[in-house]
């Protein structure tokens, strides 16, 4: 949260513009692969979802944690204090979506929905029983419902000419956008949030919660009321004397225009106050103490926040201070990085119990303006995101939510090609969606999984580790190494004990593994999603779970470790989840409208749209001028002059990549 402010002379338009993101891409195939890339394809590894760059991992660390330590836990739950409450419903992290790049990856529009999306979510499906996806960002305060928009899209943005435009230009949505999401929750079971414009508190426009309730019913589980107003000021939405207490006044204006409105059936699904916190945002308490959830609690649907922990916003827009991704790379390699960014919730997911309410981690990942190259999809980033995840689990967030935007950010869970490349290429899936997969598998669905961190070998920043139980009972291990060592010199052997000769006579492990942090090629129990541009969403290569003979003489499991590695210890072979690898229901290109099993797909439509048609090549992506801002992370309207140049430049606004 760090660069709110943009003076216009700084914005790097020219450049931005040669990157002009295009929103409308067909159905991915799934037959034509890797045999139809094309050796000769265009520059598109200048774009930054597929930047090649592998930076060093940082040195062995000195002194060295011990390589060989025991963990022992009670079998039961009882004897364990400060477990978390169980983790219900939904894999831990779900997804956040920049409203402009639904059509990249959700679909055009209802009929024409992303297969590799389906995949990827039914594969968290299988796992954990559900996904929860956001829809939105700041582009959401400015949403606007139209009749129809030309090309059959569900989105597009609202023709402007920036040169001479005092205002935003706005989102523009249709209603096919509520039936586009609601048509991908009856394949596969994917719950929404999406937020109501809160650009205007007088005017209230609560088409989104009409026709989101109307048409989606309990597929749509909350509707953001506001999205961090504690950035309001800085980035002009409101006065700069805007506090915690006008908030509170607003979300009451709110819940009495929904009052009033007979259209909208489901008056207490709000989701509030979705905090960018740290440097000049607000703390959680600073909303808590004007008695929001007094006044307030009972229309929550969930609290959240939202946070990331760096940002790359001087190399995207020149603003703020240079940020080397190789001087950073070690501060993701850390288990004080996950400890140190959910700290500040702490008391907050308590409170969050008290009124019996989630607590989200609304938008986050490895660093807001896009990320880092080297970092945000490497193997390192996905132990940081795992260990993020179930660091925040431990701490008593409910769910979290990976933000996604388009070709140009580095950190997506999963990029879908630019339109003119999609007949040759197909999807790309990052390191974090890995740990997306393994955190449902770390839960479940039972709906009973508490977790709790153990301070593994000394509380080693290099080895955290996390114990799961299921039920009441002891049944997982979570074993992280975060030191890259390829001489095998800091391989662990981590030793599991469960108290009164409780360890059974084998378990079973499935690691996370890739060569080095730096390199982005990963595989969970042996299988992979494929590389760059492979992915139609669908695990490949065969399943390989480790079998551990635990010497039971001693009560010991002894667990190898690589340096650097991640395993899943599950302490019974019988547990469902060891059975998971690719899920079992597919979404192919070559599947019909069959009712649950199959992804609407309209094979002619698939035939005349695979981006070779240049009636199909259409920018929707970008939300400002010329450029492809739309597919930067938390999209945040900046006002682009302040100070001595508002006399000049005052009410220009420019929609603008993210400036956390
Ligand atoms: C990766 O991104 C960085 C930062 O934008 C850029 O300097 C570099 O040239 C890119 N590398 C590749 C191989 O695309
Ligand atoms: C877990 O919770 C979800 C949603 O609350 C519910 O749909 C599901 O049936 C539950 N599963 C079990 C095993 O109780
Ligand atoms: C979706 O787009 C396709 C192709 O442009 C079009 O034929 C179809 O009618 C659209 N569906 C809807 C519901 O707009
Ligand atoms: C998808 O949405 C359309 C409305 O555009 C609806 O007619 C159709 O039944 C939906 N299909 C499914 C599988 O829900
Ligand atoms: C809020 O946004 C809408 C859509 O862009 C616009 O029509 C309206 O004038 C805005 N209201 C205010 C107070 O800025
Ligand atoms: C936790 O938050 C509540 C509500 O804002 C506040 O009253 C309390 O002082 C906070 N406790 C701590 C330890 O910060
Ligand atoms: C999570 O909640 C449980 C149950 O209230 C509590 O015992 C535990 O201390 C909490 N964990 C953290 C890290 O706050
Ligand atoms: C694809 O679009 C990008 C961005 O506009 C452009 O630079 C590139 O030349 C296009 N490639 C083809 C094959 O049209
Ligand atoms: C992973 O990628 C690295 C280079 O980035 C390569 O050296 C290694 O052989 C690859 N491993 C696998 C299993 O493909
Ligand atoms: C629809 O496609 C046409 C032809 O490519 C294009 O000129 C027009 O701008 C598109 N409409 C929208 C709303 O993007």
């Amino acid at each position: 949260m760090l660069f709110r402010f943009l003076p216009l002379f700084l914005l790097p338009l020219p450049a931005l513009s040669s990157v002009t993101v295009y929103g409308q891409i067909p159905l991915a195939q799934t037959a034509t692969a890797a045999s139809s890339v094309d050796p000769a394809a265009p520059a598109v590894t200048t774009l930054a979802a597929y930047n090649d760059t592998v930076l060093n991992p940082p040195p062995v660390p000195s002194p060295m944690p011990s390589t060989a330590y025991t963990i022992e836990m009670p079998r039961d739950a009882a004897a364990v204090p400060g477990l978390s409450i169980p983790h219900v419903g939904a894999a831990f992290w779900g997804f956040s979506i920049e409203m402009s790049v639904i059509n990249q990856v959700l679909g055009k529009n209802s009929s024409f929905i992303q297969v590799p999306f389906l995949n990827l979510m039914q594969n968290l499906v299988e796992r954990a029983g559900g996904v929860v996806v956001r829809l939105g960002g700041n582009t959401q305060e400015h949403a606007t419902l139209v009749d129809e928009i030309t090309n059959h899209t569900v989105i597009t943005k609202e023709k402007t000419d920036l040169s001479q435009t005092t205002r935003t230009p706005a989102v523009l949505y249709s209603l096919d956008l509520f039936y586009l999401a609601n048509n991908i929750s009856h394949l596969t079971n994917v719950k929404w949030f999406m937020g109501i414009p809160f650009n205007d508190s007088v005017n209230w426009r609560l088409q989104i919660a009409e026709h989101g309730q109307t048409i989606m019913g309990d597929n749509l589980l909350g509707l953001q009321a506001g999205n961090e107003p504690d950035f309001y000021d800085t980035n002009g939405h409101r006065t700069e004397t805007y506090s915690p207490f006008d908030y509170f006044t607003e979300v009451g204006s709110l819940i009495n225009a929904i009052d009033a409105n007979p259209n909208i059936p489901n008056k207490h699904i709000l989701i509030g106050p979705s905090l960018g916190g740290g440097g000049n945002g607000w703390s959680p308490e600073q909303v808590w103490d004007t008695g929001f959830l007094t006044s307030y609690g009972d229309r929550m649907y969930a609290l959240a926040v939202e946070h990331y922990p760096n940002n790359n916003c001087f190399v995207q827009f020149g603003v703020g201070s240079l940020v080397i991704p190789q001087e950073v790379f070690h501060t993701y390699l850390t288990h004080d990085a996950g400890k140190q960014l959910v700290a500040p919730y702490l008391n907050s997911t308590m409170v969050a119990q008290t009124v019996k309410k989630p607590f989200i981690m609304f938008e986050t990942n490895t660093a807001s303006c896009g990320g880092f190259q080297g970092i945000s999809d490497s193997y390192g980033a996905a132990l940081w995101a795992l260990d993020y995840g179930l660091q925040m689990a431990h701490s008593n967030f409910t769910n979290a939510l990976m933000h996604i935007g388009g070709q140009n950010v580095f950190y997506n869970p999963f990029t879908a090609p630019p339109t003119n490349q999609t007949g040759f290429n197909q999807w790309t899936v990052g390191s974090i969606y890995y740990s997306a997969l393994v955190a449902a598998e770390v839960f479940g669905k039972s709906n009973t999984s508490q977790i709790i961190d153990v301070g593994a070998n000394g509380d080693s920043v290099y080895t955290p580790a996390y114990a799961v139980y299921e039920g009441g009972t002891l049944s997982k291990m979570a074993l992280f190494n975060y030191i890259d060592d390829a001489t095998g010199a800091s391989d662990m052997t981590v030793s599991i004990s469960v108290p009164n000769a409780g360890v059974p006579a084998s378990v079973k492990v499935k690691y996370l593994s890739a060569p080095s942090v730096s390199v982005k090629n990963i595989t969970w129990a042996g299988q992979s999603f494929g590389g760059r541009y492979e992915v139609d969403g669908r695990l490949k290569g065969d399943l390989n779970i480790v079998t551990i003979n635990c010497d039971q003489a001693a009560n010991a499991c002894r667990i190898p470790l690589k340096a650097p590695g991640f395993a899943l210890v599950f302490l019974s072979e019988t547990d469902q989840a060891l059975s998971l690898g690719q899920a079992t229901q597919t979404f192919a290109t070559t599947a019909h409208t069959k009712g649950r099993n199959t992804a609407t797909v309209d094979q002619k439509v698939l035939s005349t749209s695979n981006g070779h048609s240049e009636k199909d090549r259409v920018s929707l992506g970008s939300t400002s001028h010329g450029s492809m801002n739309g597919a930067f992370g938390g999209e945040t309207v900046v006002r682009a002059a302040m100070g001595v140049l508002a006399g000049v430049c005052a009410g220009v606004w420019v929609l603008k990549g993210m400036m956390r």
